[in-house]
């Protein structure tokens, strides 16, 4: 394999607690373990395309490992196998520019990837190697949807936010007699809703794997009123849905890997509680992209720095055309064509989407002390 003596990183897809941690760890680990230069692309692939980077050295990788988001800025569009040209006649047409992104490389001297991001990212980090880039893959979301790895960075911190927002959001519930709906993120699983929920003590938990009966939850409304109980914090996952309905879609963004975006359940069922309890008033909070910012979280810090320390491993013993994962507590990998490219198939997550097992622990834990999945 060629000799690397210079690597780039990419931050691609949604931004999430821990990405500056990985960068920290790339950057650091590759300069002083292993001798390399280092550069980072803005913008994920756009950068790529347009040869825009940064040179990353020890001074500015250093204090940026706690904050959120990603100093080298992301995209979740920008696939450079399949992009969106204008020709000049204003029609639009996809082409594959993956050759510009290549002859940028070797006119900067650019040996290897560290590319971090979600399926698309990945996918295309999987292209770029069978290109014969040596690339290594580094998978995050906040939403804890990946087979192929434990856990990824971000996921704990945006539990730490939910919890912090529920703790929160009791106060006005408990003075008001309210019913407060917060709508959280998490796609088409429900972890976070599920974990946020039981920490943060809600009532009534919807996620996606456990299809609700808006009666149902109602139902547990008025058992909690009969106890004195006269408030309800229902914490519902993006993703969730009525038996027999469908999700609710925020909006389809075209030429994203992910295109479906999905949001508002939490106003419809608000507006459905509402009708159905006018003895209380209820309330909708969405918890949006406050999930996904903010001060990154212990775990979340120390995770990434492994992360990116471990990506530069693999690349410099040869073990380009992989992907970092956590597999208990040790850091192993697995071949990026192992895990990638289940877009198109509807999974919307790294190696299909992982779900929550409806019978499993955690929902058995929050069926034993009285949450209810409205089921
Ligand atoms: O996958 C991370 C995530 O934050 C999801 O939880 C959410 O559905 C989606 O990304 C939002 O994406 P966007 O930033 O495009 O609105």
């Amino acid at each position: 394999m060629k000799n690397i003596k210079k690597i780039g990183i990419i931050t691609g897809g949604g931004d999430c607690s821990g990405l500056n941690a990985v960068i920290d760890g790339v950057t650091k680990s590759a300069i002083r373990k292993h001798g390399l230069e280092v550069v980072g692309y803005y913008r994920g692939y756009h950068g790529l395309l347009n040869n825009e980077f940064m040179e990353l050295d020890l001074k500015k990788a250093s204090g940026i490992m706690h904050r959120g988001g990603t100093i080298l800025k992301s995209s979740n569009k920008d696939n450079l196998f399949n992009y969106r040209v204008q020709n000049e006649d204003g029609s639009f047409e996809h082409k594959d520019v993956s050759d510009v992104a290549v002859a940028n490389m070797k006119k900067e001297g650019v040996d290897a990837l560290v590319v971090i991001g979600g399926d698309g990212t990945l996918t295309s980090a999987r292209d770029f190697y069978r290109k014969g880039i040596p690339v290594v893959g580094v998978p995050k979301t906040i939403d804890n949807d990946l087979p192929a790895t434990d856990v990824t960075f971000g996921y704990n911190t945006s539990l730490e936010t939910i919890t912090d927002a529920l703790d929160k959001i009791h106060t006005t519930a408990h003075s008001h007699d309210r019913i407060m709906v917060v709508e959280v993120m998490g796609r088409n699983t429900g972890w976070l809703a599920l974990e946020g929920g039981l920490a943060g003590s809600a009532d009534i938990i919807l996620i996606p794997e456990i299809p609700y009966d808006i009666n149902k939850v109602v139902e547990k409304i008025k058992e909690r009123d009969s106890i004195g109980k006269n408030f309800s914090v229902v914490v519902v996952s993006e993703g969730a849905k009525p038996k027999g309905g469908e999700v609710t879609i925020r909006e389809t963004v075209e030429d994203s890997a992910d295109s479906i975006r999905l949001g508002g359940i939490g106003d419809v069922v608000t507006h459905q509680l509402q009708k159905l309890i006018p003895e209380h008033e209820v309330r909708y909070t969405n918890l949006a992209y406050i999930q996904r910012g903010g001060i990154t979280s212990q775990f979340d810090r120390a995770l990434g720095l492994q992360f990116g320390v471990k990506a530069v491993d693999l690349l410099m013993t040869g073990n380009a055309g992989s992907m970092v994962q956590l597999r208990g507590r040790k850091l192993t990998s697995i071949a990026l064509e192992e895990v990638v490219g289940r877009g198109e198939t509807g999974e919307t997550s790294v190696g299909g989407a992982k779900h929550v097992d409806p019978n499993g622990q955690l929902v058995e834990t929050c069926r034993a002390i009285g949450i209810s999945f409205g089921e």
